[in-house]
């Protein structure tokens, strides 16, 4: 049957009972009714899969004890019953095995940031991507913000000039104090090098800001110094860190990131000045952006005008002006991209050459390498790296 007739079929790899992102994936995959969730391995342990898979009426028979088995499973299914694709939502360091059983298995992968822990294991996701033709979506949420989207157009059309000033700020404030020792699951694999890889607050949330800044401005950044620091003792990870930006295109920027920023909950913000105009967006108030234009008072611009946004943002957005749209409605965007891009493959469709609706294998690669320079930039004092 075509898919454009039925739900695409989803499984989930991660998001067991007391997981945090895996819930906000179901949520987000279920927003358009394009998904159905029918098969999983939530957890390594067993029991913890069973129990999330009857708490989500699945059926038993498809909640798996490992993802390998998962991926093997679901491949011998007939076509009308395996899932489409797979999310994987786990600590960093389990996203490279089990995006390669679920990619050797010839089923689509949607992929939580950041991409993998080393950039030996993203190239070789890059060459296997390349090599199926499958769909590798990476959830870099804050890229589907109508906003943003729109905040893209203005940079990529030439209509701001040339870039030549980005900010790109995520400060939060939960790793503090140390509670990692104190059971905390998250800050546990966060702050374990073995499972998040060699960046802590920088490949959390650092590599957001980094894909965003690209995302937004259309320019790479190709040089970059870097100082972190961990400012709770006995901490493996970086948990703080500022970084100089040299774009090739010749702006210069500043990243900071931080997770023990007393007072800040969520606060990834961006900023961008070009020649004729500027924006300033923040993710805790989604819903409005200023646009700055040169010699101009500052406008506010509203999500949800289809008077004066551009049409990628308007097909972004779901309810008028002044019913506040945020998380959880970019998170979804990213699904419908990637749905339309899976529904395409399955249906023998021609790809979209340039997909800017959801981050690829290649905006993770960047990442990786990304969280991998500024390490390394760091641990020599903060010279300057190529990207
Ligand atoms: N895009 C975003 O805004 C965003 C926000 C938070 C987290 N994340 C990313 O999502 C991922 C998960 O983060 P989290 O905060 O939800 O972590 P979490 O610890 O809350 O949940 C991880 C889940 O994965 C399961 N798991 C671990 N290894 C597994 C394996 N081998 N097979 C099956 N399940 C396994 C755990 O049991 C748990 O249920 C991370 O990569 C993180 O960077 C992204």
């Amino acid at each position: 049957m075509e898919s454009w007739k039925r739900r695409l079929r989803m499984g989930m790899v991660g998001g067991g009972q007391g997981a945090f992102i895996g819930a906000v994936h179901r949520i987000a995959a279920a927003l358009d009714q394009q998904i159905e969730l029918v098969a999983g391995c939530f957890s390594r342990d067993p029991a913890n899969t069973k129990l999330t898979g009857a708490q989500l009426y699945l059926d038993p028979a498809r909640c798996y004890d490992s993802f390998q088995a998962m991926a093997e499973a679901e491949a011998r299914l007939p076509a009308d019953k395996r899932i489409d694709f797979v999310a994987i939502v786990t600590p960093n360091a389990a996203h490279y095995p089990a995006a390669v059983a679920f990619l050797d298995a010839g089923i689509h992968v949607v992929c939580d940031k950041p991409m993998t822990c080393s950039i030996e294991e993203a190239e070789d996701l890059v060459t296997r991507v390349e090599k199926t033709g499958l769909v590798f979506a990476l959830t870099h949420n804050y890229t589907a913000h109508p906003l943003i989207r729109h905040a893209r157009e203005l940079f990529r059309s030439g209509r701001m000039g040339t870039v030549r000033k980005v900010v790109a700020e995520y400060l939060q404030d939960w790793l503090a104090r140390p509670v990692e020792r104190d059971g905390s699951k998250q800050a546990g694999w966060r702050t374990d090098p073995a499972q998040s890889g060699v960046g802590g607050a920088l490949g959390d949330i650092g590599s957001h800001a980094f894909n965003l800044a690209e995302y937004v401005t259309g320019e790479r950044v190709v040089e970059l110094s870097c100082d972190k620091t961990t400012f709770v003792q006995g901490r493996r990870l970086d948990d703080d860190a500022n970084i100089l930006l040299r774009f090739a295109g010749g702006a210069k920027g500043i990243l900071t990131c931080s997770q023990i920023a007393t007072g800040e909950e969520n606060a990834l913000k961006l900023r961008v000045y070009a020649a004729e105009g500027g924006i300033a967006w923040e993710q805790e108030n989604p819903n409005y952006m200023k646009l700055y234009r040169l010699g101009e008072p500052v406008r506010t611009l509203g999500r949800g005008h289809c008077d004066y946004l551009t049409p990628e943002a308007m097909a972004v957005t779901r309810t008028p002006a002044g019913h506040p749209e945020g998380y959880l409605e970019a998170f979804a965007t990213l699904y419908v991209g990637a749905v339309e891009a899976i529904r395409r493959h399955i249906d023998g469709k021609p790809m979209p050459t340039a997909d800017y609706r959801f981050p690829t294998v290649h905006d993770g690669l960047r990442g990786v390498k990304f969280i991998h320079r500024a390490v390394e930039s760091a641990q020599k004092g903060g010279v300057w790296v190529t990207l």
